[in-house]
């Protein structure tokens, strides 16, 4: 977590690091700070909270100087105060960082002993007393490796010097970093996305880099001082997604704009003249595969569980999921012809790059789904298969969760029909069939004037639970995390014949439950599951597609979603309880962009 911005120009550049900070936001939201240098050597100015509090002190007291560094923060080390934002400086060098210094305890004592003294509760500051220190006997770029051979654990660093005014460092081991070229000035940023609106011209550091820019040139060193050279690449130019448009924030724009982002994934994988999924060159023969291993975290998770169950059913591949946490520190027997499949949003998440990595390490096939198409996951894997959903600013994840399951289904129907577990027919039904998707969400989306009433009934309970069978299990995973994540209260997901096994002795007059219950072979067991809570005072809320068989006595509300292919069941199921989490966090004040605590991309374990 945390951003990074570094600019070296020939004009004053604290007003381009505010509004690359801005931009970073989704990284980490405690506190900001920046430094530049001026003709007095090292600037530094930091507040807790957003960035625009940053803006307004900035306003007050302007900095002055072409050369700068900034950041956003997502505290590790230390509470989100302004002693521990970043820039964290001596007379000589101001430092930021991503990531966590694993042994800045141990370096700590002896940077103490050589009579440093250390103002934060940071694990940052110790960087900057080691370049200060080592400074001392050696040049520049000797001076930065010397310091990152001492440092263990994961960093992406924005380093700029009294001494060598007109320089921004940057060194990258474990957290994404990359330079952006402009014209007079040159750029450092955690992602590409902090530097879109400067450039479109960048280069990734790989782990054991370091930059060295200043306003008219860029150069790359390794970790043994020796200059390298590396590819620039030019990066796509998105549609102008930044905007909120007519909305009020950005994640009920994303909510609504899902039937069109469905579409866009649609028509980029289905070949409407040979009815077909467009799938080239994939790193493994579909027959050839033994195991399917599903790897995310969050919301991604999540859509790796619905995944299961549609490869099950349509195919006869055993799957296996797992949060990236737990799969990278498995004792895990890795297997040549199992494909290894990670999703990811924004492709820079910590846990699920490092279960990558080690899946890299022992040579098997790996596949990313993935939003950010420059992001480093995509970038290590073997195949990557984008979601097409266009940038996702919302901490919480909703087109990019329905993006990550289409993306899945449609690889599970392909995988069946070049394995033939699926007759040509029915293969050609399922391609004609997801045509339906988008305008079946379009139609689920107009449930929202109910949810807001149901919402107002919602909103001052204690707790939530979700309840679902088979692929509606998933949805009540992902609907629990939403409200739990936006609107602060209790939220559990479970799969509704397990309540009996413990979770019923929650069960309270009024309490909320909310049961998803399409028509599909689960149907009547779910239902005597809801019953069973009903039976106990819960306020129930049906999540529906179908109103036979339902005595509605007793339930509180009757939400019902469009019927249609029992396969787009989660997709359909999962609409109104985005709507129902943003609605209740918007009913208590929560800022619904930016949850408390939280950050889009999570680039620490
Ligand atoms: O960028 P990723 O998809 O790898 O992120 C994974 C999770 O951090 C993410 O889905 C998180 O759970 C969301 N905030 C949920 O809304």
């Amino acid at each position: 977590m945390c951003g990074i911005i570094g600019i070296a120009s020939t004009k004053s550049v604290s007003s381009n690091i505010v509004e690359s900070l801005k931009k970073l936001e989704y990284r980490g939201y405690d506190s900001s700070g920046i430094a530049t240098i001026d003709d007095n050597g090292i600037n530094e100015k930091k507040c807790t909270g957003r960035v625009e509090n940053l803006e307004k002190i900035l306003f007050k007291t302007p900095s002055n100087g072409k050369v700068g560094v900034g950041h956003v923060r997502w505290a590790t080390h230390g509470a989100p105060s302004k002693v521990n934002a970043h820039p964290h400086s001596s007379e000589q060098v101001s430092v930021v960082h991503n990531g966590i210094i694993e042994n800045s305890s141990l370096l700590k004592e002896d940077l103490e002993k050589k009579g440093y003294k250390f103002k934060s509760q940071t694990d940052t500051e110790v960087i900057t007393f080691l370049i200060t220190e080592f400074l001392k006997d050696f040049d520049l770029v000797k001076a930065i490796n010397k310091t990152l051979s001492k440092l263990k654990g994961s960093f992406a660093l924005g380093i700029i010097f009294k001494k060598y005014a007109d320089t921004v460092i940057g060194a990258r081991k474990g957290s994404p970093l990359a330079v952006g070229y402009g014209h007079g000035e040159n750029y450092l940023g955690s992602d590409s996305y902090a530097l879109k609106s400067m450039t479109n011209k960048i280069t990734y550091l790989d782990d054991g880099d370091i930059c060295l820019l200043n306003n008219n040139k860029v150069e790359f060193y390794n970790s043994n001082n020796k200059k390298i050279n590396k590819e620039v690449l030019t990066l796509s130019n998105d549609e102008n997604t930044e905007d909120k448009g007519d909305y009020k924030d950005f994640m009920s724009k994303e909510i609504n704009e899902q039937s069109i982002t469905v579409k866009t994934c649609i028509k980029e994988y289905i070949d409407e003249t040979r009815k077909d999924i467009n799938l080239y060159n994939f790193p493994i023969k579909p027959n050839e595969i033994k195991k399917i291993v599903l790897v995310g975290c969050g919301t991604a998770y999540h859509s790796c569980i619905a995944a299961k169950y549609w490869f099950e059913e349509l195919t006869t591949i055993p799957i296996e999921t797992d949060v990236a946490s737990e799969f990278r520190y498995r004792t895990i027997q890795f297997d040549k012809k199992n494909l290894y499949v990670f999703v990811s949003q924004s492709g820079e998440t910590a846990d699920t790059f490092a279960a990558l990595d080690l899946c890299k390490k022992n040579n098997v096939k790996t596949c990313s789904v993935i939003n950010v198409v420059e992001s480093s996951i995509a970038r290590l894997t073997d195949f990557v298969l984008p979601i097409h959903a266009g940038p996702e600013i919302g901490v919480a994840s909703t087109k990019a969760f329905i993006g990550q399951m289409l993306v899945l289904y449609i690889l599970a129907i392909k995988i069946s029909d070049s394995r033939s577990e699926i007759s040509k027919s029915d293969y050609t039904k399922k391609i004609i069939e997801l045509k339906k998707l988008p305008d079946l969400i379009s139609k689920t989306l107009k449930c929202e004037d109910k949810i807001q009433v149901i919402a107002k009934d919602f909103v001052n309970s204690k707790g939530v639970i979700f309840l679902g069978r088979g692929s509606s299990f998933p949805i009540a995973l992902e609907g629990a995390l939403k409200l739990k994540e936006l609107s602060y209260v209790h939220a559990e997901g479970y799969p509704a014949g397990e309540m009996k096994h413990g979770p019923l002795a929650l069960i309270e007059e009024g309490l909320p439950v909310i049961v998803l219950a399409p028509s599909d072979r689960y149907f009547v067991k779910t239902i005597s599951n809801m019953q069973e809570v009903i039976a106990r005072g819960a306020k129930v809320l049906l999540v529906t597609n179908t109103n036979n068989d339902v005595n509605s006595e007793n339930i509180r509300f009757i939400l019902t979603v469009p019927k249609s292919d029992p396969f787009f069941s989660p997709f359909l199921l999962t609409i109104p309880l985005q709507l129902l989490a943003y609605h209740v966090a918007k009913l208590k004040g929560c800022d619904i962009d930016k949850p408390r605590n939280l950050a889009k991309s999570v680039t620490v374990e």
